[in-house]
Order: structure tokens, then sequence, then C-alpha cells
């Protein structure tokens, strides 16, 4: 009996580690987490907190044989952690944000969150489909930011599947954005997985279907600092960005219409430069759309990131045309995140892989439009590795 009883125990975990671990239908009790110590992909769900009304919010943990370890919630689609070791193999949390749900529900600058309907600002809030003028939520002084007062990353995204095995693990969620949600409109279906390659790569790919024109723009808003989060500023981390060209903006920061080359100015990041090395010859530090070499459309390197005291390198690419990169500017102390670590000003830096800012408004820009029988469809790559 007792026998018996080993063999079923043995059976359960071996099954565990070949296959990894599916969600279990809603009303079953989640897996137990796993150990760090798995040496295939594993993917495993747990209770991260409660809304105010109730709803559960569920916590989704990635992990790959390396140990690289993400976690995903529902509320926000947000990746809420992502360990990475450094060059002596220490894994460490290299993204800013809160160790509970109560945190991620406080007014915060949308750390590791997924940013829509539409990434970034529209001026006035204001743009023209077909002759028909939409107004949406101002949330940034006169102009829409990311999404708007209550954007895609401050509602609770569905759990469509959770699986691991072979070469992955992924998660993927969904959001139904209604017709006139912030202004917006027709019904737009959306889906964003989160893949955790065995080769240290963490993909999202977005999807989304809409049944009356509209605009889409979408993005995960991740701050990194390389060296772990909240031990420090970025400044000396080394950027490069894959872009010849960028959008100059206005007090607003809402783009001028221009596109400029970088030659010969403190935007050029072309060659790695640490990014404090001229960021004091830039007003207000950056946070500025640039214009990818690729065009958009084709898988391409859009930055490179080396973190020089532990190894960490970032590695970003993207079927998008654009990608902000903003120095967190804003972060000003005010803030206290994962493990009680205060955020001051440029303790992380976001790679925002996007359409340019204002497309709905400038229609030199490539096009934002979605119509109905479009498939919206747009990955970014990210790929951890250490020199
Ligand atoms: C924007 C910044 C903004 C930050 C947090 C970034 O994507 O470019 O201007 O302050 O998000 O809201």
């Amino acid at each position: 009996m007792r026998r018996t009883k080993l063999v079923g125990c043995i059976l359960a975990v071996m099954a565990i580690f070949v296959f990894g671990c599916e969600k279990q239908p809603s009303g079953e009790p989640p897996a137990e987490p796993q150990s760090k110590e798995v040496n295939v992909m594993s993917a495993n769900t747990e209770i991260f907190g409660q809304m105010p009304d109730g709803t559960q919010i569920d916590l989704f943990t990635l992990t790959n044989p390396n140990g690289i370890r993400a976690r995903i919630m529902t509320y926000g689609a947000t990746l809420v952690s992502l360990e990475t070791p450094d060059r002596d193999g220490n894994l460490t949390d290299i993204m800013l944000g809160f160790d509970t749900l109560e945190g991620y529900l406080t007014d915060h600058p949308y750390f590791g969150v997924i940013v829509g309907r539409y990434a970034n600002r529209i001026g006035k809030g204001k743009f023209t489909l077909d002759g028909v003028e939409y107004t949406l939520a101002t949330n940034n002084g006169e102009n829409h930011l990311h999404g708007g007062i209550k954007g895609f990353d401050k509602v609770v995204w569905k759990l469509e599947e959770i699986k691991a095995g072979g070469d992955e693990a992924f998660v993927a969620l969904s959001y139904v954005s209604k017709d006139g949600e912030e202004g917006y409109p027709g019904n737009l279906s959306c889906r964003v997985t989160y893949t955790l390659t065995k080769d240290d790569e963490l993909k999202i790919s977005y999807e989304a279907e809409t049944d009356k024109t509209t605009i889409i723009n979408l993005t995960n808003h991740a701050y990194w600092n390389l060296a772990g989060q909240g031990t420090g500023d970025i400044l000396g981390h080394e950027l490069m960005l894959n872009a010849d060209k960028y959008t100059p903006v206005d007090e607003g920061l809402i783009p001028t219409g221009e596109i400029k080359a970088v030659k010969d100015t403190p935007m050029d990041f072309t060659e790695p430069m640490t990014i404090g090395s001229r960021i004091d010859q830039v007003t207000g530090g950056y946070d500025h759309n640039y214009v990818l070499n690729s065009g958009g459309g084709s898988m391409a390197l859009a930055a490179r990131v080396y973190e020089p005291t532990t190894g960490r390198v970032l590695e970003i690419q993207t079927l998008q045309p654009g990608i902000q990169f903003y120095s967190g500017n804003f972060l000003d102390g005010s803030i206290t995140g994962k493990s009680a670590k205060v955020y001051n000003k440029h303790y992380g830096f976001c790679l925002e892989t996007q359409h340019y800012p204002d497309s709905p408004n400038k229609l030199d820009f490539p096009s934002v439009v979605l119509k109905p029988g479009q498939k919206y469809s747009t990955e970014t790559i990210h790929k951890f590795y250490t020199e």
C-alpha cells in the first residue's frame, strides 16, 4: 500500500517535470509553486491577491532550465518580475515593481504593465477616423497618455492558456475593450502572450481584432535595471539603439511631426554609450521615440543594453517601427517598491516598442488604424545573456 502511494508520488513529480503544468479548470486549486531547481520549462499558477470588489488576481510563473523566471499577473497583464543570472550566475530581479497586488493598485507609473489601447501620447486626446472626430479621456495635461484614465493596465485580463513543455513555457491572456471605452471606437478583442524560451528569451506577442475601424498601439512598460531593481540609477548602463532618427517633441512631449537625424546630437545611441554620458544635454532627460532603422514589419534588433558591473545584457528585437527610450525621469523617490527599495530618479529605464506617438494625427507616420476583418499582430523579443 505504502509502495503504491510512493510510486504514485514519483509519477506525479515526473509528470510535472516532463510536461510542465497546465492551468486547472476554474474551481480547482491552483498548482503548487515549484522550486527554482527545475531542469525543464515550467509554468505555474497561484493567487496574487484580490481586487477591492473581490475579483481574484492570478500570478503565473514561467521558469526555464537556466533559472530565468518571469512572473505575470492578470491585473494589467503585468510582467511583475524577471529574474536573470549575472555573469557569476546570481539570479536577481531586474524589473522595478511591487511585492504585492496592493502596490500595483496604487497610482504608479506603469511598472511592467501592458499599455493600450494606444500606448504613448495622443495630442489633446483627439483624432479623426473616416471623417468622425473622436475625443479620448485626457490624463496627461491636455493630452491622452497610455490609453487614458483606465487603460489596459488597470483592467483584469482573462487567462486563455498556460502551458510548458519542449523549448518554451507561455501564458496567454485576453481582454475585450468595449466600444467607447476611454473614447475609442469599436469593440476590440486583444490577446497578449508571454513566452519564455530555453534560449533565455522572453517574447511578448500581441494580437487584436475590432468590429469598427479604430486605432491601436500596444506595448509593455517594463522598467529595467540590469544591476538589480532598486540598486541605484541606470546612468552607467551602456545603450545601443538601432535608430538613425527620432521624432522630436514639443513641451507636452507630442511629436512635432519632424523626423530628425540623431547624428552629432546627444540623442545618438547608434554606437553603445552610457545613458548618463550626455543626459544633462537633453532637457528633462530621455523620453523620446526612436525611428527604428528596420522600418518595422520584420523582426530586427532595436536595442542592446549592457550593465558593466554584473555583465547582464538585454537585447530587444521587434516587429514594431519605433521604440520609446524613457530614462525614468519622473521617478522621484516617492515610490517604495519591491523589497522596500526606494525608486529615485533614473533608477530604471524603459524601452517601449511601439508605433510613434500621436500617429493618429500625423498622417506621415506609419498607420495605426485597424479595420474590421484585419488582424493586429506584433511581437517583441527580449533576449538575456551576460558578457
Ligand atoms: C512616457 C513618459 C511617462 C512614463 C510614465 C513613458 O512611456 O514616455 O513620459 O512619464 O511613460 O507614465
